[in-house]
């Protein structure tokens, strides 16, 4: 057991640590075929430590037919030959572990592929004990008040089978059949695949899609309290294999909805924060920190040993579900404003192109992102800012090669053919924006972004302690102060273009800047920031 210190503090480690989301296939290709896979990221996890991340969340690993870039999963008990073996597998682990790092991946309880065993057998046979498995209708006229989730590509969430002769339900894509939770079986089933990958040696998993788990009629077949039974039951299952695990849930859900998710502290120990993501992008527009504000003041306290996940942009397009329709009219004419940026309910771009290329702007909202609230998740690529392809189809725009150099493929592979082509303009191509590049600048978003992880580090409150919003008169102001027992912190943020001067009313005490040595007079440039320990 290491001593608790500043840099390593005692309590609940997901309550410090830095995610970072990994698109395996995105990220390094070590056998030359193409696709990225688990040796690559074994051999790129001291990129990966000298970042300063504590855990890696791996995308989908599991055999596919890739109609969703592996959330539609074909054996929940093996991993992509395109990515590697077990062995591989448990090798990422170990190598992991003795850097001090964790892993936990997608786990996608909510629906299987259609190329799945049990929906092939369910299927073929109406007398067959995996028909039970999927949820199925003679009309595909239940459940009418369920919204309908990918809405530029399906249009109702039942499929005829003519195989089957019947309709089946799906939240997703029709190449993705719902489970039926009211089946024990299928209970049973999810719980022996969480203990196969526990008994690995993994730390615990993204659970995608929980809030679809139930249908019930007359309802919106969301948020369902079948769904918190049964995902109590799979916490008090997991936790009883590995007390450490953990389980982050992707419930993309308003703030009163999502709080269920964590029980009493005894169902999911981290949900993502989805309604305060597209505000600090849309505080970030008007220059007003109004938004963030007043999603903050709606978002209940946690239990105790929960946390939320905070991210700036994901795998998914930014998703505007949680938002009004105005305001998300707002964000599309502000942020996408070219139809191919669009998709569904959200923007599919990445970090860098939606702030412009401002490298004020980029600083600015990861400053907001890691000393709001919650443990932040950074996703592959957006450290060293890199672009994205809207020409792309789905949300494949802002999963392309990671840029690790100017080599030809970006030093990603040395296949001719990629899984998808690597980022080439002249402003966020691999020649001149790689991670290579940014390692010998001093000044690179990258060794910036290292430089305050690592003083995030050394400041626990950040990771555990309570958020209070100071009221500056100034709306440009976002000032968060954070406590816990033993230390107090300031983070001030200039939400807009113009310098801004301002004054706070706080408690007696000297302000310590954490990031350089300027004073504390409280004169930010245009989207400038400033971080403090206030010392007795
Ligand atoms: C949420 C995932 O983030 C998304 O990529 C996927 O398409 C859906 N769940 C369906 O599994």
């Amino acid at each position: 057991m290491k001593t608790p210190s500043k840099s390593n503090p005692q309590g609940l480690w997901y309550q410090h640590a830095i995610f970072y989301e990994v698109n395996l296939r995105a990220f390094y290709d070590s056998n030359g075929d193409g696709h990225g896979d688990l040796p690559g990221l074994i051999q790129k996890l001291d990129y990966l430590r000298d970042l300063g991340v504590d855990c890696l969340w791996l995308m989908p690993i599991y055999p596919s037919p890739r109609h969703d870039d592996g959330y539609d999963i074909s054996d929940y008990c093996g991993i992509d030959p395109v990515f590697g073996t077990l062995d591989d597998f448990k090798q990422l682990l170990d190598e992991a572990h003795q850097r001090g790092m964790r892993v936990i991946t997608d786990l996608v309880l909510n629906h299987t592929s259609d190329q799945h065993p049990w929906f092939q057998a369910a299927r073929a046979d109406r007398n067959s004990p995996y028909r039970g498995y999927y949820v199925w209708s003679d009309t595909g006229q239940e459940y009418k008040d369920a919204r309908i989730i990918f809405t530029d590509t399906e249009t109702s969430n039942w499929t005829f089978d003519p195989v089957a002769g019947q309709y089946f339900w799906h939240r997703f894509y029709k190449t993705q059949p719902d489970l039926n939770f009211d089946s024990p079986a299928v209970q049973q089933a999810m719980l022996d695949v969480a203990k196969f990958w526990l008994d690995l040696g993994i730390d615990g998993f993204r659970v995608d899609a929980p809030p679809y788990l139930f249908e019930r009629e007359g309802t919106s077949c969301e948020n369902l309290p079948e769904t918190h039974t049964y995902l109590k039951k799979f916490r008090t299952f997991v936790e009883f294999q590995n007390p450490e695990a953990l389980l982050l849930s992707e419930a993309n859900q308003w703030p009163e909805d999502v709080i269920e998710y964590f029980g009493n502290g005894d169902e999911m120990h981290m949900n993502f924060h989805f309604p305060l993501m597209p505000r600090i992008f849309q505080s970030l527009a008007l220059a007003d920190r109004a938004p963030i504000e007043e999603i903050l003041a709606r978002t209940p306290a946690l239990p105790a040993n929960c946390q939320w996940a905070t991210f700036l942009r994901c795998h998914d397009e930014l998703t505007l579900e949680m938002v009004t329709p105005e305001v998300r009219q707002f964000m599309w004419n502000f942020y996408a404003p070219e139809p191919r940026m669009r998709l569904n309910m959200g923007i599919r771009r990445r970090l860098a192109p939606l702030l412009e290329n401002d490298p004020a702007r980029i600083r600015l909202a990861h400053s907001i992102l890691l000393t709001l609230i919650g443990s932040p998740t950074l996703y592959y690529g957006d450290e060293i800012g890199m672009g994205d392809n809207i020409w792309l189809e789905d949300r494949n725009g802002v999963r392309t090669p990671m840029q690790w150099n100017a080599s030809p493929n970006a030093g990603f592979s040395a296949s001719p053919t990629l899984y998808a082509p690597v980022i080439a303009d002249d402003v966020y191509g691999y020649r001149r924006l790689n991670v290579e590049a940014q390692e010998k600048d001093p000044d690179s978003l990258l060794n910036w972004l290292r430089r305050v992880i690592a003083t995030r580090r050394l400041y626990p409150a950040f990771g555990d302690g309570t958020l209070t919003l100071l009221p500056v008169q100034n709306p440009a102001i976002l000032a968060c102060m954070r406590q816990n027992g033993t230390q107090t912190l300031l983070a001030v943020n200039n939400l807009s273009a113009a310098p801004q001067t301002f004054s706070l009313d706080l408690p007696d005490g000297k302000l310590k800047p954490l990031l350089d040595d300027q004073p504390a007079d409280f004169n930010l440039p245009g989207y400038g920031f400033q971080w403090y320990e206030l010392l007795p």
